[in-house]
């Protein structure tokens, strides 16, 4: 059973409270949208219209979160996904962040590199990079094509994949974002060099966690150096629930890199998981109370809140702030629903089928 089903009603008053997130950005509310694929970018990988008000419509969430959003052409691991590389897709951006702010709202960029979770066809025939040579089992979701063994990155080019993220961020401040949360969950680049099973390097970025932690520490600190601590935000996945495979000494990866994390005063930390109820041996219990014990820092939880279960979940000082995905979809106007009480619209994956509701 989802939590949102066996969730008990309580008023969710706390979660339309203002939040200051930093000193220069205050959220009307304590819900997120959180980022979701929707695979409906241009040819170019640009935002298309039907993004832009995809996103406008959605402007009285706390903070929007975008779609994961490619560094790099080698970045990518599923159709039409957009980037942030171009001049173009700068552009495309822009149109995007211009209506979001005009309607009142504020919005962060989520910055992603896939590594491993991708196929030669998506690579103009080359074969995904990744910290390590470790094959990904399954397809990629919705064709035919199977993952296989990544190539592993030289240490020359890891340089040069930082480089595309900290590139990205001037990117994104260009085309007008609030913020920058990069994506280091659900088994994509940053997560495998995070994880034991897909980071085996034995060089400097790689075989015990000072090592492991430095390739995601590299990346945050460069693309602060651009924007400033105040804007960037990261994603997590500590409980290895997708696309990754857990191993009992990941904890210490994550301790050693939430105090990094914690140190630089970062906007929010992301709880990356589909369902929080999820508990991991690993981790001593679920993945957002990990997080809450090993930083002090805001964090935002997420998987599978109803409004009424992240109330509770705040007002028990498990999480600071919530990020709703799939009802997002499913509701538009959920922030409305919650402020008169209105039942939500129940999300059904046909929904992905279109941008314009
Ligand atoms: C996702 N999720 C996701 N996560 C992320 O960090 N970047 C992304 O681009 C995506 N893309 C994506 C697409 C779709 C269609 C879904 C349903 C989910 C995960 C998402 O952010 C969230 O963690 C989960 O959906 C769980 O939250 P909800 O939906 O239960 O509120």
């Amino acid at each position: 059973m989802s939590q949102s089903e066996s969730a008990e009603p309580t008023a969710p008053h706390l979660l339309l409270e203002p939040f200051r997130l930093t000193p220069q950005l205050t959220l009307p509310n304590r819900i997120l949208m959180a980022p979701m694929t929707r695979c409906m970018a241009s040819d170019d990988l640009v935002p298309v219209d039907a993004s832009v008000d995809y996103y406008a419509r959605r402007a009285d969430a706390g903070l929007l979160i975008t779609e994961a959003t490619i560094i790099s052409p080698m970045g990518q691991g599923y159709p039409l996904t957009p980037g942030l590389y171009s001049d173009a897709q700068v552009e495309g951006w822009r149109a995007v962040t211009d209506k979001v702010h005009a309607a009142g709202g504020r919005i962060f960029v989520q910055l992603w590199h896939v590594g491993r979770v991708s196929h030669p066809t998506f690579l103009n025939g080359e074969l995904p990079l990744a910290p390590s040579a470790v094959k990904l089992d399954g397809r990629v979701p919705r064709t035919d094509f199977e993952y296989g063994t990544p190539r592993a990155l030289n240490p020359d080019e890891i340089s040069g994949v930082i480089d595309e993220w900290e590139h990205a961020a001037h990117c994104a401040l260009a085309a007008g974002f609030d913020g920058i949360e990069l994506h280091g969950a659900n088994g994509y680049l940053i997560d495998q060099f995070l994880h034991w099973h897909t980071n085996r390097r034995t060089d400097l970025w790689g075989g015990d966690p000072e090592r492991m932690i430095r390739f995601a520490i590299e990346v945050v600190d460069r693309v602060i150096g651009v924007v400033g601590n105040q804007k960037v935000a990261i994603r997590l996945s500590p409980g290895a629930h997708y696309n990754q495979t857990a191993d009992p000494r990941d904890a210490d990866v994550y301790r050693l890199l939430l105090s990094e994390l914690e140190a630089r005063k970062l906007a929010y930390a992301h709880v990356g998981i589909f369902d929080d109820s999820m508990e991991f041996d690993v981790l001593g219990g679920r993945v957002s109370d990990f997080m809450r014990r090993h930083y002090s820092g805001i964090l935002v939880g997420n998987g599978s809140y109803s409004p009424e279960l992240a109330a509770v979940a705040i007002a028990d000082n498990r999480f600071d702030l919530v990020s709703v995905g799939r009802p997002f979809i499913a509701n538009p106007d959920l922030i409305a629903r919650v402020r008169t009480g209105s039942q939500l619209e129940i999300y059904d994956e046909a929904m992905l089928a279109k941008l314009d509701e």
